[in-house]
């Protein structure tokens, strides 16, 4: 009983696609992100992270790291502006948020009390702001429920499946009732979500459902979904609405993914190989 029915898009006619690059543009056009990740031991999901919102085409990146992350990031990413917390192994300080275009938040993030307090922060601030909601940052909002009432209308949240049972607050019995369940939150909150795996899944408000035919198990490795963040804050930094920005993001993700395992083989595949893939 899954209405409107669901879409799996195989068909690349199907697939949204960015606006070409117009040969006046300048790096103002295709905005700025910024990319709250990492912390101490998990820095390593803010680099990915921002390498593949570069590779999605943003203008400009910011990443906002713990201290720790300052040489890290300034030397394994050097196209992107670092922007370094107060505190020196966690994310903790609010900043203004005005002159990004998106945000992604969670990769590497972990939970420290602090990091909560910034995440509700962050979501009272970013109310008029594309986000993405990713790893830790979604298992803070499974414990700070009221926050899901109080998600920018312009959210993507992109659990893998037990991420989305800890914002469910409870499991499912079978792949029917998750699909119901994810519709009726995404419903409910009035949010896109992104359900990882083999044939992600996107859920949007009105009710559809999008399921990927890109990817493969090689991509079962620590990093790939850093790397999805990434690349969907791009999109949405160059103005995509949440829903194109998820079908179109998941899609070429995956894209990347066959691309690298292609090349390597699934075993050898990392997740800076799926970033080496990307193409538009
Ligand atoms: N087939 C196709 N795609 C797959 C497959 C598969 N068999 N397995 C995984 N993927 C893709 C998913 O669709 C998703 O895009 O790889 C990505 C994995 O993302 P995550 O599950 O978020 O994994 P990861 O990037 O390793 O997360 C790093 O963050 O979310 C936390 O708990 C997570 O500690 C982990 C960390
Ligand atoms: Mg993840």
């Amino acid at each position: 009983d899954l209405t409107p029915s669901p879409y799996f898009y195989t068909d690349t006619r199907a697939i949204p696609v960015l606006p070409d690059r117009e040969s006046f543009s300048n790096k103002g056009t295709f905005g700025h992100a910024l990319l709250m990740a990492g912390s101490y031991g998990k820095i390593g999901a803010a680099v990915l992270a921002s390498r593949s919102c570069l590779r999605g085409g943003v203008g400009l990146l910011t990443v906002q790291v713990p201290r720790c992350g300052y040489t890290i990031i300034q030397t394994s990413v050097p196209e992107a502006m670092c922007l370094t917390d107060e505190h020196e192994t966690e994310l903790t300080q609010p900043n203004d948020l005005s002159k990004y275009s998106a945000v992604g938040i969670g990769p590497g993030m972990g939970q420290a009390k602090a990091s909560q307090q910034l995440l509700r922060q962050f979501i009272a601030q970013a109310q008029d702001i594309p986000c993405v909601i990713d790893a830790d940052a979604l298992n803070i909002l499974s414990q700070e429920r009221d926050l899901l009432e109080q998600l920018p209308a312009k959210t993507i949240l992109t659990p893998h499946p037990k991420e989305f049972e800890r914002l469910l607050g409870k499991p499912w019995k079978d792949d029917y009732e998750k699909l119901r369940l994810l519709q009726e939150f995404s419903t409910r909150y009035r949010i896109v979500v992104v359900l990882k795996g083999k044939h992600t899944v996107v859920a949007s408000p009105d009710g559809e459902f999008h399921f990927n035919s890109t990817g493969n198990a090689g991509m079962a490795t620590g990093g790939t979904g850093d790397v999805l963040t990434g690349v969907l804050t791009a999109l949405l930094a160059q103005k995509l609405e949440p829903k194109e920005a998820a079908i179109l993001g998941v899609y070429r993700h995956g894209e990347a993914g066959d691309r690298a395992a292609a090349r390597r083989g699934m075993v050898a595949l990392t997740a800076g190989d799926v970033v080496d893939g990307l193409r538009w």
